[in-house]
């Protein structure tokens, strides 16, 4: 069996990471079975309970990494995109999850700010919604992530490019697999 591996993909809100992940699905779904563990989505269902302070964003980011060591380890290719804005919780997830390949998704906060797809920094700066991140909530930037992509420099065929070379080059793709999805 191929090994399983983990794409975790940090950044701010807005900066891309979902957009991300659905564009890796498309060039990776032929090769094995994946998964994709979105942070809008998983806080419907398993982290419902859960809201934005320091403890319920790791205790929601700890039962992602929980699936994902899971899934991994059974071989599947997990896609997770969350905010995950703690180094600490990041550091866990490398730990825990076989082959993770940690992605620093890069837009400076202020084109972040311009893009508010879902209208959720203009309430934060209006002092609607508390505990926003990079608004009156930390993310501490990855200091050694494995890739970084710039959204506001780069477009989405670009980013999963560099991400799926990274893979290639960790020895989780083969050369077969890895050609017939670059573009
Ligand atoms: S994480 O910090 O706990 O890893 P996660 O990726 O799951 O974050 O969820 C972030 C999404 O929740 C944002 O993209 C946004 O749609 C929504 N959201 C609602 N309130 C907040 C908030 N206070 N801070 C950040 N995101 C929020």
């Amino acid at each position: 069996m191929e090994q399983g591996f983990c794409i975790w993909l940090t950044g701010l809100s807005g900066s891309g990471k979902t957009t991300i992940a659905q564009e890796l699905v498309k060039r990776l779904e032929n090769s094995r079975f994946i998964e994709v563990m979105d942070g809008d989505e998983i806080r419907k269902g398993l982290s419902r309970d859960l809201g934005f302070s320091k403890e319920d964003r790791n205790e929601h980011n700890r039962r992602v990494i929980f699936c994902s060591k899971l899934l991994a380890r059974s071989g599947v290719i997990v896609i997770v995109a969350l905010i995950s804005p703690y180094r600490e919780t990041r550091a866990y997830a490398k730990e825990q999850i076989q082959n993770t390949i940690e992605v620093f998704v890069k837009a400076p906060l202020e084109v972040c700010i311009e893009r508010d797809p879902k209208g959720l920094y203009k309430k934060a700066l209006a002092g609607e919604i508390k505990n926003f991140t990079g608004i009156d909530d930390p993310y501490e930037e990855p200091l050694n992530p494995d890739v970084v992509v710039e959204t506001d420099k780069q477009d989405v065929n670009e980013s999963v490019n560099t991400i799926l070379f990274k893979i290639h080059a960790n020895g989780l793709l083969s050369d077969e697999a890895y050609e017939s999805m670059t573009k």
